[in-house]
């Protein structure tokens, strides 16, 4: 059968969202589990890339966006409003749209990348940039949040998790067993949180009964080292890095995220955004997977852990790359020069091939 959506495909696991919601859907979920050798040798693991680039608008975030619009719609409200490091924006105007909802979307001026603007115009959001960083625009989000038929949709909405809890659910399926290890980014805690009830719950379900391997994962999370409150223990109030979409100093679901990693026997640990910058691109060119920044701080922490021994031999690990390369062309270019024209020549190009 025809896959229908986190919505329906999940409806019976969705236990928050209201029985009588229609399904706003693009067809997001059943994202592959795309294994890595060439990495996963160099970190002494079975290592497995979770792409959540190939969701519709090209991150996670459609995963609980879909349950939260759906949600919206169920409970009567005109629009939806978000804070956004750039793809929480995409994936609500798109949903907006499907949703026949108004969207409005609050963003750091300057500090979003180019596809991700480009996406929530295209889909007709009403876009504020603040001179303000994430967690200013959260604040903002928050209180819009709370007027009459708005949805703040934002993963403090518990809908959110819901749908984004999901991705334990096809991991398992797909591996047939609970991985030792799920490795993520971590900017505003949601998806940390929300991976971790996925695994939970399919616990509970006795899902995990008699498969090989752990009951339920260690949750290991990466903060870019500029942008790491839950490292440090304490906000950060001007946070820095090149991995836009995880700049945040005050994370929402910071206790979520304290609660994954110890109850995992987890870890949280910082990566730089030269670390960042040396994963992504390895990624790329060595196992042919196209990457945003940020989605590439978790193979950075297990590069970093893999260095200090840090990495259990042969484990199963599963690292979820949260969004697309594609969002984020201008990165690319600044690290590699585009090279000059030359004359259409066969001898001159042939030449510069080296062939
Ligand atoms: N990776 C990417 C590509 C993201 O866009 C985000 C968050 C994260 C990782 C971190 O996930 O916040 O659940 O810990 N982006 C949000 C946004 C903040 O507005 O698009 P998290």
């Amino acid at each position: 059968m025809a896959w229908r959506g986190v919505v329906d495909e999940f409806r019976g696991r969705l236990s928050r969202l209201p029985a009588d919601a229609p399904a706003i859907t693009l067809l997001e979920g059943d994202t592959p589990l795309i294994p890595a050798p060439r990495l996963g040798a160099r970190i002494g693991a079975r290592l497995y890339l979770k792409f959540e680039g190939m969701n519709p608008t090209g991150s996670f975030k459609d995963r609980g966006m879909c349950v939260a619009v759906s949600g919206a719609v169920a409970t009567g409200a005109s629009a939806v409003v978000c804070a956004s490091t750039g793809n929480t924006s995409a994936s609500a105007a798109a949903y907006a749209c499907r949703a026949g909802l108004r969207c409005g979307v609050v963003i750091p001026d300057g500090n979003i990348a180019l596809g991700k603007l480009a996406q929530a115009l295209i889909h007709g959001a009403t876009v504020i940039p603040i001179e303000g960083n994430f967690d200013d625009a959260l604040t903002i989000a928050r209180k819009l949040g709370e007027l009459e038929s708005v949805a703040l949709v934002n993963s403090v909405n518990p809908l959110r998790i819901e749908g984004q809890k999901t991705v334990a659910f096809e991991i398992i399926d797909a591996l047939g067993r609970v991985p030792d290890v799920h490795v993520m980014p971590v900017g505003n805690a949601g998806n940390i949180t929300a991976a971790w009830l996925g695994y939970t719950e399919a616990v509970e379900a006795y899902e995990t009964a008699g498969l090989d391997g752990p009951d339920r994962p260690a949750m290991w999370g990466a903060q870019a080292a500029g942008a790491a409150p839950i490292v440090r223990g304490e906000a950060v109030a001007s946070p820095q890095t090149i991995a836009t979409a995880i700049r945040i100093g005050n994370p929402a679901s910071w206790q979520g995220a304290l609660d994954a990693r110890d109850s995992s026997g987890g870890t949280i640990e910082s990566v730089t955004d030269a670390e960042i910058l040396a994963a992504y691109r390895l990624l790329a060119d060595t196992e042919g997977v196209f990457c945003e920044p940020a989605s590439a701080a978790g193979v950075a922490l297990l590069l970093q852990k893999a260095g200090r021994g840090e990495v259990p031999a042969d484990a199963v690990i599963v690292a979820t790359l949260t969004g697309h390369g594609l969002k984020d062309p201008d990165r690319v270019v600044q690290e590699i020069a585009v090279p000059d024209a030359v004359a259409p020549d066969l001898e001159v190009v042939a030449e510069r091939l080296g062939l």
